[in-house]
């Protein structure tokens, strides 16, 4: 999306994707990757972690890659590299790996509404080009806004300003921007037009990393691609949708961005909406990104005629929102002594079309919790006439059957099934059918969002 459009990026390339992953030639060649934020949670725990990856599996070759990172805060190369050490050795990384890569990165220290330290980074990005020698036009600019979005604006002008790809002969400069998209409506409009004026659709790119989770990226697969969900994917069989999100850490550190926007912008109206639509949506005419897309904004605007727009998911009832601040939220320095931004939310969505109408869908996510979880969980009815009853070990209705999509942590999707209790008694108990990624695909190792996103906008793939 960008100047004009409505899609999300990580809406504008495959995250689905229908077309085998292999590098395109014309790809190739000098390659800087600029994370600005570099200082912050996104920078260390994902962005930097994902390149490492990438870099060990060979999609960024030393002879061609550079890294910078970019931030206010005043830090030696060597102070960013003792920051994020601990994040990339991890599994099976070995240190001389990681220390290899850690090479690769130069940190730049600068504002990020004057020239001064992003006329600096255009040096050290010059130098590098000039270094590898770079064919003329083949240079590669890639900008990774790992930032709050209330900084967007300047930054995209600084860049335009002082830091494109010099070549008129090819090459590109692309820019990565994260979610929340804006505070509001307002805002994200304004946001698009000021980016819009500034660069070309195809050089932005929106990331939204849920949709790179490689259980989101099975959503469509598993619907469209297995007879017997088609016709029990709806109102007429399932009770209630829950797509929750539990994190078992708060805030740390990261209030500066964090306390302005809330749990509700942070992960519900971005990661579980997209979730949300991948299970609400009909079936697309095909893969292509901009079909996948369509028919997700389907499910929140749908015309019902030439000039009139509904939107198919009403307005949220008060008494269905519960909000909540875990303890010790205020104690963190970088959150204000008064701080009323919830760090909990549960809201439910109500669909009103054929499919789901009469079906909530229960959205909750919360910080500092007991645990680590995503996962979506369809709940079917109960079966009418229940002949099983008096059998059951609960005495009761047997618990409903439940397919449950583990996004993390452990992959996996199960169904929860009644069944007879083996043994010479009639008796019924609730048991599963278990899909752990674990022990399916022991042989795999399952790529992190950020790995298959990164990738891709350095290939310019699109996704939905
Ligand atoms: P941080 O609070 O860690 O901020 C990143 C960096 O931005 C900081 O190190 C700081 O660098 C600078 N910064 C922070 N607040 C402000 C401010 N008010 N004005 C200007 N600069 C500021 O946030 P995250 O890294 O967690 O998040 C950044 C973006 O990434 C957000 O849009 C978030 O939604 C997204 N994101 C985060 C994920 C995560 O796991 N953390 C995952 C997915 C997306 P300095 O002061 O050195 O300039
Ligand atoms: C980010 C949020 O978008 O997602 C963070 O800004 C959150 O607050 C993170 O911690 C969670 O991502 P994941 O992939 O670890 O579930």
């Amino acid at each position: 999306m960008g100047s004009g459009g409505g899609q999300w990026i990580v809406e504008k390339r495959s995250s689905f994707r229908s077309e085998p992953l292999e590098v395109n030639v014309s790809e190739t060649g000098c390659l800087s990757i600029v994370v600005l934020g570099a200082s912050g949670d996104l920078a260390k725990k994902k962005t930097f972690p994902a390149l490492f990856n990438l870099y060990r599996q060979g999609f960024l070759q030393s002879n061609e890659v550079h890294i910078f990172g970019y931030a206010r805060t005043k830090i030696s190369d060597d102070d960013l590299r003792n920051r994020i050490r601990s994040y990339l050795e991890k599994g099976s990384a070995k240190s001389e790996e990681v220390s290899e890569f850690l090479q690769l990165i130069k940190y730049v220290s600068g504002s990020y509404d004057t020239e001064e330290g992003f006329r600096m980074l255009d040096k050290e990005i010059s130098l590098h080009e000039e270094f590898r020698n770079s064919t003329e036009g083949s240079s590669r600019r890639l900008f990774y806004l790992a930032l709050p979005p209330s900084v967007y604006p300047v930054v995209c002008r600084m860049i335009k300003l002082c830091c494109m790809n010099k070549s008129h002969l090819g090459g590109w400069t692309r820019i990565v921007v994260e979610k929340p998209f804006g505070k509001d409506l307002d805002s994200a409009e304004k946001l698009s037009n000021q980016i819009g004026e500034l660069f070309e659709e195809p050089q932005l790119y929106r990331i939204d990393h849920y949709l790179g989770k490689e259980l989101v990226q099975n959503l469509l697969v598993l619907r469209f691609a297995n007879r017997f969900f088609l016709p029990l994917w709806n109102r007429d069989n399932i009770d209630n949708v829950q797509i929750v999100f539990r994190e078992d850490f708060g805030t740390e550190g990261r209030g500066g961005y964090f306390d302005e926007y809330g749990i509700i912008r942070d992960i519900i109206q971005n990661h579980l909406l997209q979730v949300l639509c991948l299970v609400a949506m009909e079936k697309p005419v095909s893969l292509k990104p901009e079909h996948i897309r369509d028919e997700k904004v389907k499910v929140r605007v749908s015309n019902t005629s030439l000039t009139h727009f509904s939107f198919p998911i009403m307005p949220i009832k008060d008494e269905e929102v519960v909000l909540g601040q875990y303890n010790g939220y205020r104690d963190d320095p970088t959150v204000p002594d008064h701080s009323n931004t919830p760090t909990f939310a549960t809201v439910v969505l109500r669909i009103h079309n054929e499919r789901w109408e009469g079906v909530p869908f229960i959205l909750k996510a919360g910080k500092a919790l007991n645990s680590r979880k995503a996962e979506i969980r369809i709940q079917f009815k109960d079966v009418p006439g229940d002949i099983f009853r008096l059998f059951s070990c609960l005495g009761k209705n047997q618990g409903r059957n439940e397919f449950v999509i583990r996004l993390q942590p452990s992959e996996a999707m199960y169904m929860k099934l009644t069944v007879k209790q083996p043994g010479l008694e009639m008796s019924t108990v609730q048991s599963e059918l278990d899909l752990s990624y674990g022990q399916r695909y022991q042989q795999v190792t399952i790529p992190e969002a950020y790995e298959r996103l990164i990738l891709d906008t350095n290939y310019g793939r699109l996704q939905s």
